[in-house]
């Protein structure tokens, strides 16, 4: 077996599983007799003359079942190519042009590029520049069109999950109004999986802009029946009909979600006589170890992109249908987001066990 020397970061958001991924890279690489670096902090590691450590079987034991990456990660920094609302900037070539630098003076012979559509939107930009690029997607969103699935999603999902637990408990114990705020950014499937999964009430997405008065609705339904409490999960995208996400504008052009539950309680609790109580939450359901699936998911992908690399598919990023790892062109892939279609088989399921969708 020839042996070369291949490269790997993690870029964007972090998620849980992105360990997993580099422990899957290192061992399938390493068994090829490989050598592997781990650059630093997303792409800002391949500036000149390159932040990274050695990964091998030693650096990458007992990590799998760590949250975060032991890399670091970003989405900030110099290779930023996607700002706002999605726009698409070029990177520098002058900073692309270093990093081939880098690479080059380490005898790099591949780059796993791990990250969301952002990271592949820069990972595109440097495979167009010559640097021989495969990526692995990453979100714990997972609204990407070209894979049916991302690591990190269903650890994302048990901590709603984890969360709805508890808060049905003290919600029935003070006969409350719940509301529980997920993220997912424009896509609602952690809030549609988590709360169905967590037996929630009423859950409202970005994909199904609700009418305040239909939650009400459903909260005097269930105190006439006499339910203890009415459980809410929101998406942090959601918005009511006719109106807006909020977004906190945190620099120019760009904005974060967030507080849409707050928002909810207060328009519920002036039109209702009911406590009310809005739980945001938030990077929880990013940080902490992974699900087992998400363990088994990474590991998958760090050892698909690893065959890519030994086939000289570069350009292309690692995916998955029907329970197989497959490939596809990073530009086939970017700038595709899955939404919930609202009239999804699971849409349909949440509704035929009393899950209203406000609307
Ligand atoms: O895309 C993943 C995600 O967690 C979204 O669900 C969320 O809107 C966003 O990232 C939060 O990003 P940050 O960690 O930069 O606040």
């Amino acid at each position: 077996m020839s042996t070369k020397t291949i490269g790997v970061l993690t870029s964007g958001g972090d998620c849980p599983g992105l360990n997993a991924v580099l422990r899957g890279v290192t061992r399938a690489a390493t068994k090829r007799n490989w050598k592997v670096i781990g650059f630093r902090d997303g792409f800002e590691g391949l500036l000149p003359p390159g932040d990274f450590i050695v990964l091998d079987r030693s650096t990458t034991a007992g990590i799998m079942h760590l949250g975060g990456t032991i890399l670091g990660t970003t989405n900030r920094g110099h290779f930023v190519a996607k700002v706002g609302e999605g726009n698409i900037v070029q990177v520098d070539p002058t900073v692309i042009a270093k990093a081939k630098s880098t690479l080059e003076n380490l005898g790099v012979e591949g780059l796993i590029v791990v990250g969301g559509d952002g990271s592949m939107t820069t990972a595109l930009q440097m495979h167009n520049a010559g640097i021989k690029v495969v990526g692995v997607p990453k979100t714990i969103d997972n609204d990407l069109e070209a894979t049916a699935m991302t690591f990190g999603f269903d650890s994302a999902v048990a901590a709603v999950v984890d969360a709805l637990d508890r808060l049905h408990t003290t919600a029935s114990s003070h006969k409350r109004v719940m509301i529980l705020e997920v993220m997912g950014r424009h896509a609602g499937w952690i809030a549609l999986h988590g709360g169905l999964a967590g037996g929630a009430d009423v859950i409202l997405i970005p994909e199904i802009p609700y009418d305040i008065e239909k939650v009400i609705e459903v909260i005097k339904k269930r105190d006439a029946m006499g339910a203890k409490s009415t459980m809410i999960v929101i998406a942090e995208g959601a918005a009511p009909k006719g109106g807006k996400q909020y977004r906190h504008e945190v620099k120019s052009g760009e904005y974060r979600l967030g507080g849409v539950g707050e928002i909810l309680a207060r328009e519920i609790t002036q039109r209702i006589d009911k406590e009310v109580r809005a739980c945001v939450l938030g990077h929880l359901q990013r940080g902490g170890a992974p699900t087992a699936l998400d363990r088994i998911l990474g590991t998958r992908f760090g050892v698909k992109a690893v065959d890519l690399i030994a086939e000289g598919k570069f350009g292309f990023m690692v995916s998955y249908h029907n329970y197989q790892t497959e490939e596809v062109t990073i530009e086939q892939a970017v700038h595709r987001l899955r939404l919930v279609s609202p009239d999804a088989q699971m849409v349909q399921t949440a509704r035929a066990v009393d899950i209203s969708f406000g609307d």
